[in-house]
């Protein structure tokens, strides 16, 4: 964790206190604490009593704290020789700026610089020495009586001396990379000012960065985040008076309270906590996600409870010109083969945007007569997004021309040859991303000087010259039969295996599972953990194989953890058959699912729709897992990522559910996990982001979520623009009309008990409050018929505005729009799923 987070840069005094601090050094420590006691902190910066050096000025709750900070400039040094005006939590132990001072030159000594109020009653930062203003609040005001105040809320604020009602600045109003409650995040219509998130340029620069999160500026309701102010590659999407529609998990909850105010004279979104003591932030990162942070005390340390976008590698240009974004490594981007870091002390700083530069020029760039003379080659770059700004080359009607293409032209750095033709690149490539399958995956042919890519071909004809033919003849003779060996031994191990293969769990080799996966080549999916690939023991058991990735547990905790894993059994979980824990490699061996997930069942175009009795037995059966999860076995387990994804369907439509346990397997990096999973839109349940213990009731309310859309067979989300399917589905259950929630391709054919019972046990499920929701054993109970269930009230975030003519709008049009609706939500659907990468596991 540690966005604008540091250790402390040096020990702070209060002023007007350091006076009363005697040179008797043995009771210094004690007589530290007492000017703590003894003395009221400052709160204020007046004509009087400006601020420098190590002096701080600390807001009356002591919540938040003003003075020079120093980020540190790499990890192995505690300051950069920097300083920046900041305000930090001074009420906690790791020091956490929320506010910078933007200046374009960093002060070197806050000794000789002050924080002041100048003549013309603004607050502004000199440089004594060089006697020159550094930043200013710049503000006119009709006197120079004025003075500075920090507040409890982490705002300094500019008032009138004499009467504290009239303020004139406030640092809340222009925020830096951190949205505090209270905050307004928005437009003030009349004279323009909005406010922006903009991050760190990297962990050690306050300067601003690439990155910008802001309401869209051409006035319609929605928040984009972009790329140098040019590029959004982020939306909210708008706003439909009760949520955004991309980010349906937004809500308000017990301890959030979130609210959005667009009128004549302003637009912004504003929250505040119900709970002053929870500390809760949202920060742009520097690497161009929103994130917001709640400090755990009980941990003592930050915890990410929310970001997007989603994946880090949908951050457009993170890993800058050549290079390329992996979601399943860290650090999350890479050079490209040829290519090598531009700037590493940015790279080890973690921003990457400085991109890399080619470690030999091609043939055609170098001038010297002594260099390269062989010409370009081509590097084979298979399944990765491709860049952008691809040209199409209108002469490369084939593979080959379509090298020749960019072979002729200098600035040609790569091309791809496809269906639709050949496209080749002059710029430079942004956008890369390893181990891709969603839209714009390809192969690309990346040019590089001949030297980079040595012949393979010509080394072994030579090596072979060289060697006598008898010897030779020998050695391959030898190599069969080594060959041959080995393959036996392989196959008798592998034998082994499935004989030993009874109830426990069994301990595999890395060889043999890539053996048995044929080099680990049929992927099934990859998913927030890891990938998944197909395999087949020698016994013809078909098993999927998860190799977990970014995994940093140590050998004995993962055996633990596996060995729970394990031994949690049930008809409605994947059966764990075994694991492979050899140097850093860790992967889980599951029983294989043939009918893959009910993700896919259910939004893939290429599956016929489930029947309702299906659905409902996945309904019941995927309730029963749960509930042996949360109930029955010895520790309750909390899945934590509950959505269609992560239930699978065995060859007779009986639900599974995978995945389980990993999230505690994971434990340790807890960020990481939070980061790939819980972003997990539309299915979180609002006490993920409000900072409260998680219980089983956040996997209820994922449950809910997912009823819905067993019911609707679409995403909640992709109802059209405006629409959140379960805000639909609660009114229409309060008009006793369902059927018409039932996804079309079913026509009608459903229980009407049962669709009705499904409906209101969702929308149970999804209250705010946690406690009104039922617990998995009530659902069963429920669904088996056993337990009646009454109407369920409309969850308080859901509830429609009545007057909103917006809403009413949406309500009427949807019958009228269905068909093109659920086309387009077809194909959002498909791309959703494959940028998301959906898991077998
Ligand atoms: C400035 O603040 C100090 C300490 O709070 C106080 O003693 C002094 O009178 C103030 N000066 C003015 C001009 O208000
Ligand atoms: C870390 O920063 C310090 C101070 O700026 C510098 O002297 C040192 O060389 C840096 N270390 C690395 C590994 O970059
Ligand atoms: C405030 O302004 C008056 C008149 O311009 C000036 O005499 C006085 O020194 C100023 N006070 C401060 C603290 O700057
Ligand atoms: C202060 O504001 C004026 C106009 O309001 C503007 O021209 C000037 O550039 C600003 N100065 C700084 C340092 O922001
Ligand atoms: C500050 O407040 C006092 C008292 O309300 C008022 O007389 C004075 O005009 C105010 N100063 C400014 C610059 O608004
Ligand atoms: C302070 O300013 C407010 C708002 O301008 C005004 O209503 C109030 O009367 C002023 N108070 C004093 C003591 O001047
Ligand atoms: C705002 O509108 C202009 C003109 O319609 C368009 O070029 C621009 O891309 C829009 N900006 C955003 C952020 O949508
Ligand atoms: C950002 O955009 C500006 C012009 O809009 C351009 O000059 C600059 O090079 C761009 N920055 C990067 C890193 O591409
Ligand atoms: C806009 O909303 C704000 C906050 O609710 C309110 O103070 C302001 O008066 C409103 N303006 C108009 C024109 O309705
Ligand atoms: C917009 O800014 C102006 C000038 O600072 C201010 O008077 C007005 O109250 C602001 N409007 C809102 C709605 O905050
Ligand atoms: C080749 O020569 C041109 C012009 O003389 C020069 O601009 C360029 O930098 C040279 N390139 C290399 C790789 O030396
Ligand atoms: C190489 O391609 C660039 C961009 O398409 C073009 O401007 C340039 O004229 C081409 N050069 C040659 C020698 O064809």
């Amino acid at each position: 964790m540690g966005y604008g987070t540091s250790p402390g840069p040096h020990t702070h005094s209060i002023p007007g206190c350091s006076s009363k601090l005697p040179s008797m050094a043995p009771l210094f420590f004690l007589l530290l604490f007492g000017q703590i006691l003894l003395c009221t902190a400052i709160d204020t910066i007046n004509s009087t009593t400006p601020l420098s050096g190590t002096q701080k000025i600390v807001s009356a709750g002591q919540k938040f704290a003003l003075g020079f900070y120093s980020p540190p400039s790499n990890a192995t040094s505690s300051s950069s020789g920097n300083y920046y005006i900041a305000i930090w939590y001074s009420n906690i132990p790791t020091l956490t700026t929320v506010w910078t001072a933007t200046t374009d030159v960093p002060v070197s000594d806050p000794t000789t610089t002050s924080f002041q109020i100048a003549t013309d009653g603004n607050l502004v930062l000199l440089d004594q020495a060089k006697n020159q203003q550094l930043w200013s609040t710049n503000v006119s005001i009709a006197s120079n009586s004025t003075m500075a105040i920090i507040r409890d809320s982490g705002s300094l604020d500019l008032i009138n001396a004499s009467n504290s009602s009239i303020v004139y600045w406030r640092s809340i109003d222009y925020p830096t990379n951190t949205w505090l409650p209270g905050g307004k995040l928005g437009l003030n219509k009349t004279t323009g000012l909005s406010q922006r998130l903009v991050p760190w340029k990297n962990s050690a620069d306050p300067s601003p960065g690439l990155f910008s999160l802001e309401l869209d500026p051409n006035g319609t309701t929605q928040y984009f985040i972009q790329w140098n102010e040019s590029i959004n590659y982020w939306t909210s999407g708008p706003w439909n008076g009760n949520i955004f529609s991309l980010v349906p998990e937004m809500t308000s909850g017990y301890n959030y309270d979130f609210r959005f105010i667009n009128n004549a004279t302003e637009s912004y979104f504003y929250y505040s906590m119900k709970d002053d003591a929870v500390l809760s932030r949202f920060v742009m990162d520097f690497n161009g996600q929103i994130k917001q942070l709640t400090w755990v005390p009980s941990s003592q340390q930050w915890i990410l409870f929310w970001s997007q976008p989603r994946s880090q590698c949908e951050v457009y240009a993170l890993c800058g010109a050549y290079g390329s974004c992996s979601v399943n490594a860290l650090p999350f981007c890479n050079c490209i083969k040829g290519y090598s870091q531009k700037d590493q002390n940015d790279w080890d700083l973690q921003d990457y945007s400085g991109g890399c530069k080619r470690n030999v020029p091609l043939q055609c760039q170098n001038n010297s007569t002594s260099g390269q003379t062989k010409p370009d080659k081509f590097y084979t770059m298979e399944g990765v997004r491709l860049p952008d700004n691809a040209q199409s080359a209108a002469g490369g009607t084939s593979s080959g021309e379509c090298e020749l293409a960019c072979l002729n032209n200098c600035t040609c750095n790569a091309y791809t040859y496809n269906s639709s033709g050949c496209f080749v690149w002059h710029e430079d490539l942004m956008n890369l991303q390893d181990q891709y399958s969603g839209d714009g995956v390809g192969t690309l042919f990346l040019r590089l000087a001949a030297s980079e890519l040595p012949d393979r071909k010509k080394r072994k004809t030579a090596i072979i010259g060289g060697v006598v033919g008898g010897v030779a003849a020998v050695l391959i003779i030898l190599g069969v039969v080594f060959f041959f060996l080995f393959q036996k031994r392989r196959r008798e191990r592998t034998l082994r295996i499935s004989k030993t293969a009874g109830g426990t769990l069994i301990a595999f080799r890395y060889d043999d599972l890539q053996h048995v996966t044929s080099n680990f080549s049929q992927k099934l999916g990859g998913g927030a953990f890891g990938s998944v690939f197909k395999g087949k023991l020698p016994d013809s058991t078909a098993i999927a194989v998860k190799r977990l990735d970014g995994f940093h547990q140590g050998e004995k905790q993962f055996r633990a953890e596996v060995s729970t894993i394990g031994t949690t059994q049930h008809v409605n979980l994947v059966r764990l058959l075994g694991f492979c824990s050899q140097g850093s490699r860790r992967l889980l061996v599951y029983e294989f699912m043939p009918k893959g997930s009910l993700e896919v069942q259910l939004f893939t175009g290429d599956t016929t729709a489930l029947s309702w009795a299906i659905r409902y037995q996945i309904a019941l059966g995927t309730a029963r897992g749960l509930n042996y999860l949360h109930e029955k076995c010895r520790d309750c387990i909390i899945h934590c990522d509950v959505k269609p994804d992560n239930i699978l369907l065995d060859e007779s439509f009986v639900p599974k559910v995978s995945d389980f346990g990993l999230a505690k397997l994971l434990g340790r990096d807890f960020s990481r996990v939070l980061t790939t999973m819980r972003g997990t839109r539309g299915y979180l349940a609002p006490e993920w982001i409000s900072g409260v213990p998680i219980t089983a009731k956040a996997d209820v309310f994922s449950y809910g979520m997912m009823l819905f859309e067993i019911i609707s067979g679409r995403r909640n989300a992709d109802h059209g623009e405006d629409t959140f399917f379960p805000t639909l589905a609660a009114s229409k259950l309060h008009e006793g009309d369902v059927q018409t929630l039932l996804d079309p391709r079913l026509k009608g054919d459903a229980n009407p008990d049962e669709l009705m019972k499904t409906c209101k046990v969702a929308c149970w499920c999804i209250q705010d409050d946690e406690s009104t929701r039922p617990t998995t054993g009530q659902i069963v109970q429920i669904l088996e018929g056993l337990l009646d269930v009454n109407m369920p009230p409309v969850p308080r975030s859901l509830k429609v505005l009545g007057e909103s003519p917006n809403v009413i709008n949406f309500f009427s049009d949807l019958s009228s729009s269905q068909t093109s609706q659920t086309q387009n939500s077809t194909a959002t659907s498909q791309t959703h799923t494959s940028t998301s990468g959906s898991s077998q596991l």
